[in-house]
């Protein structure tokens, strides 16, 4: 096997002491939930596929594995990937992989599309709540998919898919992308109505067009007409993979929380829209400069309220560094999440760093205190894990926080990128 794959660590930790003025510059990575869809859609044609602007992180890891499962060979380094997809595949996605990354059901439009066939795992629910699937089942069944279920497998058969209109009762993200890839070899055209429009989907249209797709926008709709055959779209240089717009979130909230002034190579301000508002109205100085953003907090933060909502709305996956940022800045806010009602669940670790927060059903009220105390904290997925770092970096003593390794699935160099702008962090 060409991949190196890392081994996972359930003991690392992540140590935090409170950090001030943050300065320098920090290089935001390629974006964790574009290229797990992106590896999947390459699926799609027979050829070597290159990506370039890859993260070194270990979901990408586990989708190597899942590819290489199928009898695709895959080769890593130096932030490229390169997919050598044979005419032939084992359309299996085993449930030792699924298990382990959700993101794994994104193989399942692509095998229907282009196999007319599909086992995979069903994915289990997750730290902050149950995960369904039946958004996507559903919208797969209405381009001649059928589905049935046994031994915790999903079997998906199409003999011809046939392009339809497809109606999402809610912006799915993993429901749109999953369709996409489904509808771009079906006869005829699909209609996406009410589809996610998450930065990360559109990052998947351009390369499937690149491909040889026609994806266009009609209004807010989605169209896909269906065409006889894909090829790989990149040439050597590799198809540039969308910067992280939560990693750069994440690197944002350490900012508010320690002050300073940082500049984030990469970081796309036109898919933050949103959060630059809002972080703007907190009391933060964000400016785009070059190909990146500068951060600037010369102050103590001010509370606001935050609601989550689908894309352009404010990211699910930035709350949790939200809520850090709220509590230690002056006021109260209330937040509210609307997209996964289960993910509070390290609320209970930060109060065990003298957080002042209240749930109340889907919202959290969150009183500022002006000094959180390290205390040892536990990660229970990757965006909890990494506002836990955040709040570490805003509490006095020492902050361990346990789980590194859920941090990792999503963060390349966590610690070597804050420690590179100031803040006093180490991986053990
Ligand atoms: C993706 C992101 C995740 C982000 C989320 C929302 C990846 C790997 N993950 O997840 O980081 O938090 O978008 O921006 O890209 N739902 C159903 N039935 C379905 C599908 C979804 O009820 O078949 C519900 C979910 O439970 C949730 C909501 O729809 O309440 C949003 O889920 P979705 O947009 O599908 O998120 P993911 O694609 O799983």
């Amino acid at each position: 096997m060409s991949v190196v794959l890392n081994a996972v660590d359930e003991r690392g930790t992540f140590v935090t002491q409170r950090s001030r003025d943050l300065d320098g510059e920090v290089c935001i990575s390629g974006a964790k939930n574009s290229v797990l869809k992106l590896m999947a859609a390459c699926l799609l044609a027979q050829g070597r596929h290159v990506l370039a602007n890859v993260p070194d992180i270990s979901d990408v890891s586990l989708m190597c594995e899942l590819l290489e499962a199928m009898g695709v060979t895959v080769t890593r380094a130096d932030h490229r990937l390169v997919v050598d997809v044979p005419a032939e595949l084992n359309t299996e996605a085993p449930y030792h992989v699924v298990e382990r990354m959700r993101a794994s059901i994104a193989v399942l439009g692509p095998l229907l599309g282009r196999f007319g066939a599909a086992r995979v795992a069903l994915p289990g629910g997750d730290d902050f709540g149950p995960r369904p699937i039946d958004m996507h089942l559903r919208a797969l069944e209405c381009l001649g998919a059928t589905f049935s279920t046994a031994h915790g497998d999903i079997w998906g058969t199409a003999r011809t898919l046939t392009g339809a209109e497809v109606v999402l009762d809610y912006p799915s993200v993993g429901a749109t992308e999953n369709v996409l890839m489904a509808a771009v070899q079906a006869r005829g055209r699909t209609l996406i109505v009410n589809p996610a429009r998450e930065p990360e989907v559109g990052d998947l249209v351009s390369f499937l067009n690149l491909m040889g797709a026609r994806i266009g926008w009609v209004g807010d709709r989605l169209a896909v007409d269906g065409v006889e055959q894909l090829t790989p779209a990149s040439n050597d240089n590799g198809y540039w993979v969308i910067s992280d717009r939560i990693e750069a979130a994440t690197l944002l909230a350490a900012v508010g929380v320690c002050g300073g002034s940082v500049y984030l190579r990469h970081a796309a301000a036109g898919h933050m829209t949103m959060l630059i508002r809002k972080l703007t109205e907190m009391g933060m100085r964000i400016s785009v400069e070059d190909a990146g953003l500068r951060a600037t907090v010369a102050r103590r933060l001010t509370s606001a309220n935050v609601s989550t909502l689908p894309y352009p709305g404010l990211a699910t996956d930035y709350k949790p560094f939200l809520v850090s940022l709220l509590t230690t800045a002056s006021g109260v806010g209330i937040v509210t999440e609307n997209i996964f009602t289960g993910r509070f669940r390290y609320i209970d670790e930060l109060r065990r760093m003298g957080a002042d927060i209240r749930i109340e059903g889907h919202h959290a009220v969150v009183r500022g205190t002006a000094h959180l105390s390290g205390a040892p904290v536990r990660a229970h997925d990757i965006r909890a894990g990494a506002a836990l770092v955040v709040a570490g970096l805003g509490a006095e003593g020492e902050t361990e926080v346990a789980g590194a390794h859920h941090i990792e699935r999503g963060y390349e160099d966590l610690a070597g990128k804050l420690a590179g702008v100031g803040a006093v962090i180490s991986r053990r």
